[in-house]
C-alpha cells in the first residue's frame, strides 16, 4: 500500500507519524509546499524506525507530486490552521484554493486514490473535494467526525471514570463549534447507557465541553492541536487499508440520508478498501433531527460562499 499525507505540518506530520508506527503502508509521502520540511520532517521519522521497529519507507517532497504517483490513500492536511478566537469557517477563502489545487493535483498522479480531507471548515472543504474532482462519492471522506467522537469519549471518561476505549459514542453533524451534534442519548458505557449514570446537567455539560472541544485546545495551544486529528486521520486510513469496515463517524455526500441531500455532513459510515462503503442511516429524535437540519443549513450556507470564490 501506498499512502500519501499532504501539509508537513503538525496535523500532517501527526498523521504520517502514526501511519508509519503501526505500518500501514509500505511507502508513505509525506509533501508540503514549503521548502525542505516535508523532507526533513520524513527523515526525522525515518530515524524513529530503528528505535521503534517499524519497516515503513517515508519519503519527503517539496511540492513534487510526481512522487504521490500510484498513492491508493491521500490525507489532505493542507491549509492553515486556526488561532485563538477563530472559528473554522473563517479559513474559508485561503484554504479552498488550496484544497482544491492540492486534489487536482493529487488525482494526475493517483486516479484511484482514496481521499482523506482534514483541511478546515471540513466540510465544506470536503464537499468541495468531491465538486472538483469528480470522483465517486464513496472516495471522499471528510476526517471531522472520527475526531469529534473520540473527544466525545475523552469528556464521557473523565466523568464516568472510564476507560476512553470501554466507550461507545457518536457525534454527527458538522465539524464546527455550534454544528456538530454529539449524541449523548446513544452513547455507552460497554453497553451500559450513559444516560443512566449521569446526571441531567452533567449529560449537558459533557456535550457542551465537546462541541468546543478544538477551540478549547485553540486557546491553550495557540493554534489548532494535532495529535488527536492527526491520529483520527490515520485510523481512517488503518480501516481503509486493512478492510475492516469499522463503523466512523466521518463527512460523506448524503443523498437522502439522515433527509438530506447535495451536502456532505458526519454521519456514521462504514469504512472499508473502497471508501466509504455504507451509510448506517440511524434514525433520530425530534430533537436531534432538528439539530441535524439546522447544522446542514450552516454548513449549506457556508458551502454556498464557494461559489463567491
Ligand atoms: C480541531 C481541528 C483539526 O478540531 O478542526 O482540532
Amino acid at each position: 500500500m501506498k499512502v500519501t499525507v499532504v501539509g508537513a505540518g503538525a496535523v500532517g506530520a501527526t498523521c504520517a507519524d502514526n501511519i508509519a508506527r503501526k505500518e500501514l503502508a509500505t511507502e508513505l509521502v509525506l509533501l508540503d509546499i514549503k521548502e525542505g520540511l516535508a523532507e526533513g520532517k520524513a527523515q526525522d521519522m525515518m530515524q524513529t524506525a530503528a528505535l521503534l521497529g517499524f519497516d515503513t519507507k517515508i519519503v519527503g517532497s517539496t511540492n513534487d507530486y510526481s512522487k504521490t504517483a500510484g498513492s491508493d490513500v491521500v490525507v489532505i492536511t493542507s491549509g492553515l490552521p486556526r488561532k485563538p478566537g477563530m472559528t473554522r469557517e473563517e479559513l474559508i477563502g485561503t484554504n479552498a484554493g488550496i484544497v482544491k489545487g492540492v486534489a487536482e493535483n493529487i488525482l494526475k498522479y493517483s486516479p484511484n486514490a482514496i481521499l482523506i480531507i482534514i483541511s478546515n471548515p471540513m466540510d465544506t472543504m470536503t464537499y468541495l473535494a468531491l465538486s472538483a474532482t469528480g470522483l465517486p462519492k464513496n472516495k471522499i471522506i471528510g476526517m471531522g467526525g472520527a475526531l469529534d467522537s473520540a473527544r466525545f469519549k475523552y469528556q464521557l471518561s473523565q466523568h464516568l471514570g472510564a476507560s476512553p476505549s470501554d466507550l461507545n459514542g457518536i457525534v454527527v453533524g458538522g465539524h464546527g463549534d455550534t454544528t456538530m451534534i454529539p449524541l449523548i442519548r446513544i452513547a455507552t458505557w460497554n453497553s451500559i447507557p450513559v444516560t443512566s449514570l449521569l446526571s441531567e446537567e452533567k449529560q449537558k455539560q459533557i456535550v457542551a465541553d465537546t462541541m468546543v472541544g478544538g477551540a478549547t485546545l485553540t486557546k491553550l495551544i495557540g493554534t489548532s492541536a494535532w495529535y488527536a486529528p492527526g491520529a483520527a486521520g490515520a485510523a481512517l486510513v488503518e480501516s481503509i487499508v486493512r478492510d475492516e469496515k469499522k463503523l466512523i463517524t466521518c463527512c460523506v455526500k448524503l443523498d437522502g440520508e439522515y433527509g438530506q441531500k447535495d451536502i456532505c455532513l458526519g454521519v456514521p459510515v462504514i469504512i472499508g478498501r473502497n471508501g466509504w462503503e455504507k451509510i448506517v442511516d440511524l434514525e433520530l429524535n425530534e430533537e436531534e433531527q432538528a439539530l441535524f437540519n439546522k447544522s446542514a443549513d450552516a454548513v449549506r450556507s457556508m458551502n454556498d460562499v464557494l461559489k463567491t470564490l
